[in-house]
């Protein structure tokens, strides 16, 4: 399947890597830096943003923690940032169990040496793309049980995943392998972003791995038929956060699903 990361590739941007620069990690190159520091110049809020991506996340595990689910995975993991899914789900049941599943081998490494040491918790190299192929291993680890609720969490991924990719089709396979009970939460760009901001990243990321499909929140929470949406639906991040927060030119989606 093309664009997916092939290892350190330090002349291709990289979204995992791109993001980590956001959050203002080291795990990056200029290459990514570049396409960064042009996302901040037209929108000097989206480092903001990114953090606001991290806090809905945290909320969703918690979300899920405290509604009894004790086995977690995290679609398109990204380069470890603290608190993870581990440590959240880990505050309310220790013996939750976490899977991070992630398409860069780069990505997969550094959570392999940050989990090594974590009973219950494992990474795994696997793409959103193919989720018969990530089922299957999930099931035959024995981490997660597949009769049992389960937290999925699909935060900045849904939209690296183009229309003829099927992105629909993606999640009502892992909506149809979830028991009941079980909770979905992801974010996506969204189509009313700032135009500009819009059209500098296509530019920059077109036909790599990072290249992002905006998408309006009906499009979003079609992907979702068949759970029930949580309130407040799928709307823009600070909503789901607190409705003080200043809007964003990068305009990210957010929503949390539930599988009756
Ligand atoms: C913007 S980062 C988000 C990281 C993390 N979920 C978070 O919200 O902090 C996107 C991540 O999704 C991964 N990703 C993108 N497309 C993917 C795919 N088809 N399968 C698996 N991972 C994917 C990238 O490698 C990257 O690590």
């Amino acid at each position: 399947m093309e664009r997916a990361p092939r290892g350190v590739d330090p002349t291709t941007p990289n979204s995992a890597r791109v993001y980590d620069y956001l959050l203002g990690g080291k795990d990056n190159y200029e290459v990514d830096r570049a396409v960064a520091r042009r996302m901040l110049s037209i929108a000097p809020d989206t480092r903001t943003l990114a953090w606001f991506s991290r806090q809905f996340l945290v909320n969703a595990v918690q979300l899920a923690a405290e509604a009894g689910v004790r086995q977690f995975i995290d679609l398109g993991a990204g380069i470890p940032t603290s608190p993870n899914v581990h440590e959240v789900a880990r505050k309310t049941d220790p013996s939750a169990r976490v899977v991070y599943v992630d398409f860069d081998p780069v990505v997969y490494a550094h959570c392999n040496a940050l989990l090594a040491a974590s009973d219950g918790v494992a990474a795994m190299l696997g793409d959103v793309r193919r989720p018969d192929d990530i089922l299957d291993r999930l099931a035959s680890g024995k981490l997660i049980d597949f009769d049992e609720p389960v937290a999925i969490t699909l935060v900045g991924v849904l939209h690296f995943v183009m229309d003829d990719e099927h992105p629909a089709e993606i999640v009502a396979r892992f909506r149809d392998a979830m028991a009941p009970g079980s909770y979905l939460a992801f974010t996506h760009g969204s189509d009313s972003s700032d135009p500009e901001f819009i059209s500098q990243s296509s530019a920059d990321t077109a036909k790599s791995s990072a290249q992002v499909r905006y998408r309006s929140a009906a499009r979003v929470a079609s992907f979702f038929d068949g759970f029930d949406m949580l309130d407040p639906g799928v709307v823009p991040l600070q909503r789901w956060l607190d409705d003080d927060l200043p809007a964003t030119r990068l305009v990210l989606l957010g929503g949390v699903v539930r599988k009756a």
